[in-house]
């Protein structure tokens, strides 16, 4: 038992509408009532964010922002700071998704400013981290990771959690075997207690990247798996409530 306490995560992306969103909370509140043991995050797109708030209050589900700016006010038109993602009582934001390195051209620097930002609200970043297919087929893997994990460190105060997503098995149906995902966990783990100490031992290390109901036992089986980010499956509460049951301690 690594004392950690499951965090499992579900990233809507640019998906439902407010009466989703809403029929969504209510299924998900009522299936996970009574559940111990894992903390659950929703992250919906902006405008779903008051209707999440609402859905979700008084219940253990927390909410967060898919991204924030990391300037905390002013002339930015199209983006939102921490302090109006916490006025909406998001207690987690994603930081560095691979959609937003590729989409918006996000650098290491960038997202190391945006998990900084992020803190200086009272809210946790989840940073996201992951190579591509050609960096892993040509042998860059490890290289890859340890910059963007440099970066995201470098944000102080630290990260609240860290999620590995292979690119090449984001909404692809490629998951990666629970060996690999644990080869590249345990890699993480050493180099998080190395800049972190025992900080670094508590900081929960998320795997994502096709997580289903089917294969998150497994995967959660692995000794430096703490928990999910779901992005495919996140999108039906039924499924998503089965892969919090496959990650309860
Ligand atoms: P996926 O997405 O589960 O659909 O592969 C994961 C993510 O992008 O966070």
């Amino acid at each position: 038992m690594s004392g950690r306490t499951p965090l499992v995560a579900a990233n809507w992306k640019m998906h439902k509408v407010r009466a989703e969103a809403r029929d969504y909370c209510t299924e998900l509140r009522r299936r996970i009532e009574g559940v111990r043991g894992a903390e659950v995050v929703l992250f919906p797109g902006f405008t779903l964010l008051g209707t999440v708030a609402e859905a979700l209050a008084g219940s253990s589900i927390a909410w967060g922002g898919q991204d924030l700016h990391p300037v905390p006010q002013g002339a930015h038109t199209g983006d939102v700071s921490g302090a109006q993602l916490a006025d909406v009582g998001c207690s987690w934001v994603l930081c560095g998704h691979s959609e937003r390195r590729q989409d918006h051209g996000e650098s290491d620097e960038l997202i190391g400013a945006k998990a900084a930002a992020a803190r200086h609200s009272g809210i946790k970043p989840m940073v996201c981290i992951g190579e591509t297919e050609e960096q892993r087929s040509s042998g860059r893997t490890f290289e890859v990771l340890d910059r963007q994990l440099a970066a995201a460190l470098g944000a102080e105060p630290r990260p609240g959690a860290i999620a590995y997503e292979p690119v090449w098995a984001i909404g692809t149906g490629k998951t990666a075997t629970p060996e690999l995902a644990q080869e590249v966990h345990a890699f993480l783990r050493r180099r998080l207690e190395k800049a972190l100490g025992s900080a670094g031992t508590a900081l929960r290390l998320l795997y994502g990247g096709s997580v289903k109901p089917a294969n998150a036992a497994e995967l959660f089986a692995q000794p430096d798996i703490d928990g999910f980010l779901v992005g495919g499956a996140g999108l039906d509460p039924g499924q998503f409530f089965d892969i919090i049951g496959s990650s309860c301690a």
